[in-house]
């Protein structure tokens, strides 16, 4: 298949690519190394010479030959912090949805017939029941959070006028190796390693519940979606392990034991769990991995040597 994966030098998109590549697709990815980096696709030197592109989501003409004669685009760029988005809301709305916006009217332009996008649990907001589930939404308390719903209505509603499928992939706390890990909102796991690495304590704050899932059941869950038969498009999937963590459970799995207590962050929702079962029956979602052994993973990789 003629692939696009926006954001590929990014995290979750740098595995993406790699395992559409092993695959066998035709994938070529664009980044404006906004968060991503090029050596997260190091590994595949020759692919990334090749197929790679630094271009913004909103360098229209750019986007051009990326868009065209693709089967299906993968969209995962975008800026990707919750506390950051309250800094700069209006580049968090201009990057994501103006960003977004560009690549519906090109695949309107020039007939892409697919996308998944990379939608996010934070568009649950105050939902309050602890399982999550896919009609069912609460306020959003962050304008990176309402950047993503608006995105997933823009996919939804252009498409009448466009003709393309969709789906939406409500990813919930995605942990794993390439992820940044330095700095004051870089993601916990990722950040806690770090830390126990460098023998620093680490600060929790409060003991909120999350659905910790390690990157690699988020590709099965991307990669399912190529295989998707007709009724499975047109939908919204949460994809999760399905399993809350405590900020205390975690440590004992990170094993630290060098740890300082704050109170919890005011709007943090206390506990955000993925209802997976519509992935479960439309996408044939399972995740293979837990929380233990994708940390005791991500620590050898990547921090224990
Ligand atoms: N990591 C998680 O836990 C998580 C959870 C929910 C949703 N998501 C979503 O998944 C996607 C990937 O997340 P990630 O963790 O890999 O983040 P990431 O920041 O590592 O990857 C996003 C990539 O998009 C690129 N990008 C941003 N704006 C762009 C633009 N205008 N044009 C071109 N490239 C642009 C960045 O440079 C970066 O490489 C994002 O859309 C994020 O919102 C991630």
């Amino acid at each position: 298949m003629k692939i696009l994966v926006t954001g590929a030098a990014g995290f979750i998109g740098s595995h993406l690519v790699t395992r559409l590549v092993e695959a066998g697709h035709e994938v070529c990815g664009i980044d404006n190394i906004d968060n991503g980096r090029i050596c997260n696709l190091h590994h595949i030197p020759a692919w990334t010479k090749k197929y790679f592109s630094q271009v913004d989501l909103l360098e229209y003409e750019k986007m051009i030959p990326h868009v065209e004669g693709k089967d299906i685009i993968f969209h995962l760029a975008a800026k990707g912090s919750v506390p950051l988005s309250f800094v700069w809301p209006d580049e968090f709305f201009d990057n994501n949805v103006v960003g977004t916006q560009n690549l519906l009217l090109l695949m309107r332009h020039f007939k892409v017939p697919k996308i998944v996008f990379a939608s996010s649990s934070s568009v649950y907001g105050d939902q309050p029941t602890s399982h999550k589930f896919e009609e069912s939404l609460g306020v959003v308390k962050s304008p990176y959070a309402a950047s993503k719903r608006m995105c997933e209505i823009l996919i939804e509603t252009t498409r009448f006028c466009a003709s393309y499928e969709y789906i939406n992939l409500r990813l919930f706390n995605v942990f794993g190796p390439r992820q940044r890990s330095i700095g004051e909102y870089a993601p916990v796991i990722a950040k806690w390693l770090q830390h126990k690495k460098m023998n620093y304590p680490v600060d929790i704050r409060g003991d909120t519940i999350r659905d910790y899932t390690y990157v690699d059941n988020v590709i099965d869950a991307f990669i399912a979606c190529l295989n998707a038969g007709h009724a499975s498009w047109n939908e919204t999937y949460n994809i999760g392990c399905g399993v809350g963590t405590s900020l205390k459970k975690l440590l004992e799995h990170c094993d630290i034991k060098m740890y300082t207590e704050n109170p919890r962050r005011d709007g943090d929702i206390l506990t955000s769990i993925a209802g997976i079962s519509k992935a479960g029956v439309l996408l044939d979602y399972k995740p293979k991995i837990d929380v233990k052994t994708g940390v005791d993973m991500l620590w050898k990789l990547e921090y224990s040597a």
